[in-house]
């Protein structure tokens, strides 16, 4: 859209780990409530890169909710209410293939979820039955102006790879790693879903930024994988992870010129969706 427009000014919203708080300038916490709920915390109105950006700090501020209870579906549609329709999901992942390095960025196109027992849907028990498509799961030119974003930068940059969602919060055996390896997977963590499929259920754009902090078990010379270890690496990353962020929320696209914004095309909704006028 032309500058100036409603969608030039709508927030970008950044799903993360509470180490990007630092991030905003002005920030202005903001209540919101859902019909899931509350949100992991309120989250922050403030600018970045010259965009508004709502940032949402995914386990909570003092990091109290582990992946498989994380408010998913509060998080997403609270995103929604404020006038996101872009999200920038940061996490922490293993690798699973050797030539990934610590503090490598992956910015995957595919995901194999393997989480079970999250709520997963905001179409639950509504009346109506809506099966939004997701044979691509992220936003591709979200995904472009992210990796065109992070080539400026002095990261080892990797462009799609297969997200594997485990539910966690334990981390793989060995022997699921290697599968995890055999089908095909890239990386491995334990948030990026339901988050990209409520964010294409809410018809919002989702752009997953995944930061290597280690090889997964299965992988040659993959060490068995401590939390510590995860929180030491991520920390590590955390400036240029930050900076580079920037940029990514600086390159956005302005417009929905791509397919998520109609992922609900066709479907009698049974609700408004918020954040709508
Ligand atoms: N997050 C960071 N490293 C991970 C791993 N190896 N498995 C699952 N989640 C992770």
């Amino acid at each position: 859209g032309t500058p100036g427009t409603t969608e030039d000014r709508r927030p970008i919203g950044v799903i993360g780990g509470s180490g990007l708080y630092e991030l905003l300038a002005s920030p202005a916490p903001v209540d919101v409530t859902t019909p899931f709920g509350t949100p992991s915390e309120a989250p922050v109105l403030g600018e970045l890169g010259g965009r508004q950006v709502a940032f949402l700090p995914r386990h909570g501020a003092d990091h109290r909710f582990p992946p498989h209870r994380v408010p998913y579906r509060a998080n997403l549609w609270a995103l929604r209410a404020l006038g996101v329709r872009q999200v920038v999901t940061v996490g922490a992942v293993g690798a699973l293939v050797p030539d990934l390095a610590r503090g490598a960025v992956v910015v995957p196109d595919q995901i194999i979820d393997l989480t079970s027992g999250r709520e997963h849907t905001v179409f639950d028990g509504v009346g109506t039955v809506v099966h939004v498509p997701f044979a691509d799961p992220y936003c591709p030119r979200g995904r472009a102006a992210a990796l065109s974003a992070l080539g400026g930068r002095a990261l080892d940059v990797r462009d799609g790879g297969t997200l594997v969602v485990i539910n966690g919060p334990r981390f793989s055996t060995r022997a699921e790693s290697r599968r995890n390896v055999a089908a095909g997977g890239t990386v491995v963590g334990m948030t990026g879903m339901p988050e990209a499929a409520l964010a294409r259920e809410l018809a919002m754009c989702c752009t997953n930024l995944a930061l290597v902090t280690d090889a997964d078990a299965g992988v040659d010379g993959g060490e068995s994988v401590t939390h510590a270890a995860v929180l030491e690496e991520f920390a590590r990353h955390l400036a240029v992870l930050r900076a580079s962020l920037t940029d990514v929320v600086t390159a956005l696209p302005h417009d929905g010129g791509c397919g998520c914004r109609h992922a609900l095309d066709g479907f009698e909704l049974p609700f408004a969706l918020p954040g709508e006028g």
